[in-house]
Formats: structure tokens, sequence, C-alpha cells
């Protein structure tokens, strides 16, 4: 766990990130925004300022300037359902796989089964019905497409994992996580083996590799891009990219997590529930009706709004349109959740369906282990 004022990142419980802006001077993150000149079609999460942060990322942009190789490569960790906050790093990837890059996802089984300590099978299933089966019914393609299981990879990858402990003190894991135990020791050294290992001979040969993921994963991007430099001469790896999103935050204002069903709603909650969640959320809205109506509700504090800007409204006049009419508080709390719940029961619904279908393709597309 990282403190630093107050930032505090933690990959493994809860990161508390009052000022995005202060990872920019604290830890060396550049602003996404700096890259639009170069980017042709930015995804909506981009241009909302949602994904806001990256480390040389502009060097993929120009690898892909000069058709060079580039993969995209991130991970999960299989320990709850699915959730609005999971399908946005799944929209950035299927917005990648789009543009024509190879896509190599790691189920990081080891990591939640030595830190979450979950059980083997109950992981295995959640990986298949809950992460793999919703990405492909959000729309991600089999081709250039791999996806593994940390504990079903082959040598090379382990060789790495076990090479890297050889360069790295434990006074640097320390200083990056605080008290660490064996356990996240484990699940750091495989983090940075599913980031380089694309690199190798073994797996097709140097690509550049970049790593979408929520802020908090920042620490294992620094460890990982330290130790690819104490391996450039060895064994050729480079330093990772990465780009950086923010949290959706939970439908009762603390953190959203699986762990909390009533702070998420889930892709695959039946349709009542998942519209009672919404229903119950927290809003930027006033204490009364006339204070309301005299000042404006927040849509910066607001949870529907939040569902809204990531989810709900793709066309910006749309969501231009919501922000004003809540800010010049013409549109009531109330109104603007029906609003809100039709418009999610009708992608749900939709979801929900392709979903079934998905679920029977997901354990084709991936290796099981066998305990
Ligand atoms: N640690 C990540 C999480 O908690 C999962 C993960 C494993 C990952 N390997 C990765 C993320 C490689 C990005 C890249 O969700």
């Amino acid at each position: 766990m990282e403190r630093n004022g107050e930032i505090k990142l933690d990959p493994w419980g809860y990161s508390q990130i009052a000022d995005y802006d202060k990872l920019f001077s604290l830890f060396g993150i550049r602003p996404f925004r700096e890259l639009f000149p170069k980017i042709k079609n930015p995804h909506n999460l981009m241009k909302r300022g949602v994904i806001f942060g990256h480390r040389d990322f502009d060097q993929i942009l120009d690898a892909l300037e000069r058709k060079e190789k580039v993969a995209l490569l991130t991970g999960f960790m299989p320990s709850g359902k699915l959730h609005f906050g999971h399908k946005m790093l799944m929209d950035q990837i299927i917005y990648y796989q789009n543009m024509g890059i190879d896509i190599i996802l790691a189920i990081a089984d080891i990591e939640a089964y030595a830190v979450r300590r979950m059980e083997r099978k109950e992981l295995i299933r959640i990986a298949l019905e809950e992460y793999i089966a919703n990405a492909l019914a959000l729309g991600l393609q089999k081709k250039n497409l791999r996806i593994y299981f940390q504990s079903n990879m082959d040598a090379p990858y382990y060789r790495l994992a076990s090479m890297f402990s050889q360069k790295v003190t434990a006074a640097e894991f320390s200083a990056i996580y605080g008290e660490i135990t064996p356990a996240k020791v484990t699940a750091v050294l495989h983090q940075a083996a599913d980031i380089l290992h694309p690199m190798l001979e073994e797996y097709g040969g140097y690509k550049y590799v970049f790593v979408p993921v929520g802020a908090d994963q920042d620490p294992h991007l620094r460890f990982t891009r330290d130790i690819a430099d104490r391996f450039s001469g060895e064994l050729g790896l480079r330093r990772p990219a990465s780009t950086y999103h923010r949290f959706m935050t939970g439908l009762d204002g603390g953190k959203m997590s699986s762990s909390r069903p009533d702070s998420a709603i889930f892709l695959s909650d039946p349709l009542e529930v998942s519209a009672s969640k919404l229903m119950k959320a927290l809003t930027g809205g006033r204490a009364t009706v006339e204070e309301q109506r005299r000042l404006g509700g927040e849509p910066e504090k607001c949870s529907v709004y939040e569902m809204y800007l990531y989810h709900l409204l793709p066309r910006d006049e749309d969501l231009l349109d919501i922000y004003w009419k809540c800010r010049r508080g013409e549109l009531l709390c109330g109104e603007d959740k029906k609003m809100a719940v039709e418009k999610m029961l009708k992608w749900l619904e939709e979801h929900q369906k392709k979903l079934e279908q998905a679920k029977n393709e997901a354990e084709k597309l991936v290796e099981i282990p066998s305990f």
C-alpha cells in the first residue's frame, strides 16, 4: 500500500484518490489529454476524462503509426461478479481490438488464490461465466485474442517470474507496497511476467506492450518498468506503456465492489434488481425540491450521472443536455432516475440474451487448469 498525502494506492484494498491530478505530480503519470492530437477516433471514455492518464502511451501510438507490432495486455482477478465498473475496461479492450490491435488477457487466478484466498473451482467458474462470457457478449471477437489462466502458462513465462525475483530487493518491495506477504510477492512477480512475456521470442517475438488499468494498479506498473530495465540486456525486455482510468463510484457513494452487492449493478442482475439498485442510488440532488429548483443539482457527485457518462449516453449532445438540465434545476432526481433505469434496462435485456449464448463459448476459448 502506498501513501502520499491524500493519495493511497492499494492494488489489493481500498485506493483513495481525492484528486486524480495529484497522480501526475506525485507519480509521474502523464495527462492523457496531451495525446489527443495523435488520436484519430478517441473513445468516449478518453474524451470524457475517464481515461485520464498514461505512461509512454505516445510510444504506442507512434509504433502503431509505423505499423510495428503492438499488443494490449491486461488482467482480471476473477473474484466476483462482473459489474458496470468492469464493463468500462472491457469496452476499452474491444475498442482497441477493433483498431486491429492484438489482445492478450490474463486471468489472474494465482493472484485470486494467493491474495483473496478464493477456492480454485469457484474462481475458475467466475472467470468463465462472468469475465470471459461477459467480454464476448459485450463484443470481444475471437480473432487476435489470447486468454490464459496464469496458473496454466508454460515454462518461459514461469522462468521469467522466477528470474525477476533475482533482481529485486525486499526494501524495494516494501517501498512500493508497504508491508507485503509472500502471497503478494508471488502475485507481483506473476503480474510482471504477464505484462512482459509477450516481448519474448517464445511468444511471437518483440512487440510493444501497453496495459490499460485502473489507477490502483500503477504500483505494479512502476515495479514492472523497473524490472524491464534490469532485464533489457539479458532478455531484451522494454518498459511497458500503460493507460489509467478513474473508478466508478459505488451506488452508495463508497467503493464500487463485487463484494458489496448494493454498491454495484452486475451485468447479470435480474432486471428488477438492477432497476431497484439504480432507483436507490445516491445522487447529487439537494435536500428539498425547492432547493434543487433554486440551486440546481450536482451531477459531479451523482452516481446516476456517472452511469450516463460511462455507459448509457454515447452521444455527447445527450450527455451535455442532461448535465445542464440538472445543473439548472430543471431536471429532478426522481424523473432523471426513471430515464436512466429505462435506458439501462433496454441495454441489459439485450446484453443478457447475448450472455447466455456466450457462456457456452467461454470455455472453448481458454485452457482450463486441471486443479
Ligand atoms: N492485479 C490485477 C487486478 O487486481 C489483475 C492482473 C493480473 C493484471 N495480471 C495483470 C492487470 C496484468 C494488468 C496486467 O485486477
